[in-house]
């Protein structure tokens, strides 16, 4: 896991050091993001020592305090993309109310807001502060949005006093670490076979027929699942991609190297989804030879694609098959019929006409029609926080069509 540690000021930032050794330990590689507090208690050079990776201090200068620039005051947007799950410890009672209260002041306090990975959060503070009405609603907002909050220990402070308000031990915090995380793995166990991109179709050896896909919102499907648990198999079309962590990529370019890598994995997978936009129609007789420029109108004789989707999911059996529609129209009534024709247990529809829709964007606006008959619109959201959702459908959608037959008594 990228696990991103937020290290606050107070006399328990020393403490910090050996939780990330410990997590590196497990095979976690750490990020380090430290407040301007927590530097008056030890330096970010300790903390890139043992991570092998830079501090990271401030919003809109490097660590050594260079001049501000672009790079660094979006880099909160990259760290918040590529951090699994966020850490906070020891995390002081002036985070805990920035945190709940949505200020955005600093590097840490922006990550907390750009992310959406789960957050554990460790508080240290002197006792009256903890119990200081303030803190406790501020750790209860928390809570109440899905923040996991390990409890202080009671002892001996380094303010003299005695109570609730020292670090927990780092046995309990790197379980709560382990907990939110396997919590957050809910397809372990599943091999999910994703489609992305385009296809291209040949017209002769230097023309091709494509579409506009770029396979953001495939690849952040196979992102998505991989990051939870599931071991993922990317066909993809050629796009200009990187391969998500942890996915297996399998490069294919027409409409018939698609279908036949999906074919030949279908039967591995216990969920397909589908959201490549493979051509519809290749041409029929590809040229062997460049075709040569005429006066003449030129007509090109296209013939239909095999549809994949309906394909595999003709003998699913106990199989989620998930498909996309791309639409211009009537989305709900064509979403329909696709679902219905093609087998599948859920469609993703898309207007591509809509402003933040369809292709080649960094979000989508989606609405998911499912097998039992739930249709659940979606708002403008990034392709990433999509995939979740759809994911989550998934699961929904397994349970429903899963659950034993109700019993029928004989009375
Ligand atoms: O890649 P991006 O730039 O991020 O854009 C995302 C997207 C717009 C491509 C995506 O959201 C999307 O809508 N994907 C499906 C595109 C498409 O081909 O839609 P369709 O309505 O023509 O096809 C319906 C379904 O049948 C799709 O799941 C498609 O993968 C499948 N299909 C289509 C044709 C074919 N020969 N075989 C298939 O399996």
């Amino acid at each position: 896991m990228r696990i991103t540690l937020g290290v606050t000021g107070g006399v328990a930032a020393y403490k910090a050091a050996e939780l990330v050794r410990r997590l590196q330990q497990k095979g976690d590689s750490v990020q380090v993001v430290m407040t301007r507090s927590a530097r008056e208690f030890v330096t970010p050079l300790t903390f890139a020592a043992l991570s092998g990776q830079r501090v990271i201090t401030d919003l809109f200068s490097d660590s050594s305090g260079g001049e501000p620039n672009l790079e660094s005051a979006i880099e909160h947007i990259a760290v918040a993309q590529r951090t699994d799950l966020l850490l906070v410890a020891p995390a002081t009672a002036d985070i805990i109310a920035k945190f709940a209260r949505g200020v955005a002041d600093d590097f840490l306090t922006t990550l907390y807001l750009a992310s959406t990975a789960p957050v554990v959060v460790a508080p240290a503070m002197n006792v009256n502060m903890w119990n200081h009405a303030a803190t406790r609603q501020n750790v209860e907002i928390l809570r109440a949005r899905g923040v996991k909050i390990v409890e202080p220990d009671e002892g001996y402070l380094a303010c003299g006093m005695t109570g609730p308000g020292r670090l927990a031990g780092l046995e309990e915090i790197l379980a709560a670490v382990h907990e939110v995380s396997k919590a957050q793995r809910d397809l372990e166990g599943e091999t999910i076979l994703v489609s992305a991109g385009p296809t291209c179709e040949d017209l002769d050896p230097v023309r091709f027929i494509r579409n506009r896909s770029s396979g953001k919102m495939g690849y952040a499907v196979a992102e998505a699942a991989a990051k939870r648990g599931a071991k993922v198999i990317l066909v993809s079309g050629p796009v200009n991609l990187e391969t998500p962590a942890g996915v297996e990529r399998v490069n294919v370019r027409t409409a018939e190297e698609m279908r036949h890598a999906i074919v030949q994995r279908f039967a591995d997978a216990s969920i397909a989804i589908l959201a490549a936009a493979v051509a519809d129609y290749r041409p029929a007789q590809p040229r062997a030879e460049k075709i040569k420029k005429g006066s003449a109108p030129l007509a090109v004789s296209l013939e239909p694609t095999t549809d994949i989707l309906a394909e595999v999911a003709k003998n699913k059996g106990s199989r989620i098959v998930v498909g996309f529609a791309a639409e211009t129209d009537h989305v709900a009534e064509n979403a329909r019929k696709k679902l219905a024709s093609k087998n599948a247990d859920l469609i993703v529809a898309n207007d591509v006409t809509a402003e933040g829709a369809g292709f080649d964007r960094d979000t989508n606006v989606v609405t998911l029609f499912s097998r039992d008959g739930r249709d659940l619109a979606l708002p403008k959201m990034p392709k990433s926080e999509v995939a979740q959702r759809i994911l989550d459908e998934v699961l929904r959608m397994r349970s429903v069509l899963h659950a034993p037959a109700p019993r029928h008594s004989n009375v």
